[in-house]
């Protein structure tokens, strides 16, 4: 049965332009697998007589959009958003692994992943990238949550068998054991997908990256994801530990761990050479601006990587990012992108424009994860995981949306002003 919606709609072409129809109609029908794709999108006008049969909703007034796509969150550390520290290494040991250590629950896990999903889904990301813990029973948890709720999403076992607490370190063998069995288990079922997941460079023995290595060679359709140059104290420990390692970066290039469909997250401290690997390897950057400001990390440097064209995408980095929204990582990575700093990094400051920053988080995100016309896009043949926003929300959004002349306007008051509140549906590709 073919469906049909009517309403503004946005979506991107190739070049991650957007494509704007203030009075659009997107068609979605069942695939042989029984999940609602794209099948036709564009102008009321244009597209409404191809598709006389289709049972149609008009929502006046609203936006569909397509569902945003998170580069890197860890779904262990909802609880710990905004717990304060001087920086990352301290609140890691403070916070981060005794609040990860309790993932040796299931049910735990099953409580905490479920609230993750809520919060998600409230604030319309319809597909992440997710750190789990080193506890396998937080990985099953994970994707039992997101199977139920036909979720295409990315999860895996953080591997960290030294510097790490008891409670969280785990042991080399058994860790690539579980990681192995994990992917037979889990990666290709339904929209779930396997990471392979070091936590980082200084958590792991050189034979767990090895291990790490081989099975994203054996397993080459998994993703991988890690940390890489975040902070500076991280950066001088991760140099310590590998003297003979060209960069940081560089230490998982040596490891097999830079492929497509590898994303490291922040990818501050890097330079133009790294960025050259990173184009070269189709490695990506998920780039994490809430997370950067509030563990005083510092600043992704949005121009060199355009200038190389190395792939990156948005990012809440949720618990040492401070929201769910992808509102409020696109206005933040706006803040950063403005921000001129001299020194150690030195980068130039922009005016990123909003469609652009929106493509980071949608389409732009997809591609750099693998996902180029699967998801965060509303171009037929997309699972059709799309929101339905309302521009009026809040009483400043109604006015200031209102006053828009251009998209372009119409977005960055969005993105400015929007929240939770602005998405007032997320629609799963359901099967059925
Ligand atoms: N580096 C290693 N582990 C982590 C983590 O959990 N969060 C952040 N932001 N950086 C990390
Ligand atoms: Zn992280």
């Amino acid at each position: 049965m073919k469906k049909a919606y009517r309403a503004s709609l946005l979506r991107f072409d190739d070049a991650g332009l957007p494509v704007f129809d203030e009075d659009g109609l997107l068609v979605v029908a069942p695939d042989a697998a029984g999940r609602q794709r794209v099948v036709d999108a564009g102008s009321h006008a244009a597209v409404s007589p191809r598709h006389p049969d289709a049972d149609v909703t008009h929502l006046p007034g609203r936006i569909l959009a397509p569902g945003f796509v998170d580069m890197h969150i860890h779904f262990p550390q909802t609880d710990i958003i905004g717990a304060p520290s001087p920086g990352l290494l301290p609140w890691l040991e403070n916070y981060t692994f005794p609040a990860e250590s309790k993932f040796v629950d299931p049910a735990h896990s099953r409580e905490v992943a479920d609230v993750f999903f809520d919060e998600l889904l409230r604030n319309g990301v319809t597909t992440s990238l997710t750190f789990a813990t080193s506890h396998v029973a937080s990985v099953d948890a994970f994707f039992e949550g997101a199977q139920r709720r036909r979720l295409r999403m990315i999860t895996g076992k953080v591997l960290q068998d030294r510097n790490s607490p008891d409670g969280v370190r785990d042991q080399t063998e058994q860790s690539l054991i579980d990681t192995e069995s994990l992917i037979r288990k889990w990666h290709n079922v339904d929209r779930l997908g396997y990471a392979i997941t070091p936590r980082f460079a200084p958590t792991s023995t050189d034979a767990q990256m090895r291990g790490a290595g081989e099975l994203a060679a054996k397993y080459g359709d998994t993703w991988i994801q890690s940390h890489v140059a975040e902070n500076r104290d991280e950066v001088q420990w991760a140099r310590e530990l590998y003297p003979k390692s060209r960069s940081y970066l560089d230490v998982y290039a040596g490891f097999g761990l830079m492929r497509e469909r590898a994303v490291y997250a922040h990818c501050i401290y890097i330079d133009d050479e790294d960025r050259r690997l990173m184009r070269e390897t189709k490695t990506a950057a998920a780039v994490s601006p809430t997370s950067n400001l509030f563990l005083g990390s510092g600043f992704f440097d949005f121009g060199a990587a355009d200038r190389i064209e190395s792939p990156y995408g948005l990012a809440s980095d949720v618990g040492g990012g401070t929201s769910f929204s992808p509102f409020h990582t696109m206005l933040a990575a706006y803040y950063v992108g403005r921000t001129t700093v001299e020194g150690i990094q030195t980068k130039a400051g922009l005016s990123i424009p909003p469609s652009r920053l929106w493509w980071h988080h949608t389409g732009g995100a997809a591609r750099s994860l693998g996902l180029d016309g699967v998801v965060g896009n509303l171009q037929p043949g997309c699972e059709a995981d799309f929101l339905v926003l309302n521009p009026a929300a809040t009483p400043l959004l109604a006015r200031k949306t209102k006053l828009a002349n251009t998209l372009e306007e119409l977005l960055f008051a969005m993105i400015v002003l929007g929240d939770d509140r602005l998405v007032e549906r997320t629609v799963i590709s359901q099967a059925g």
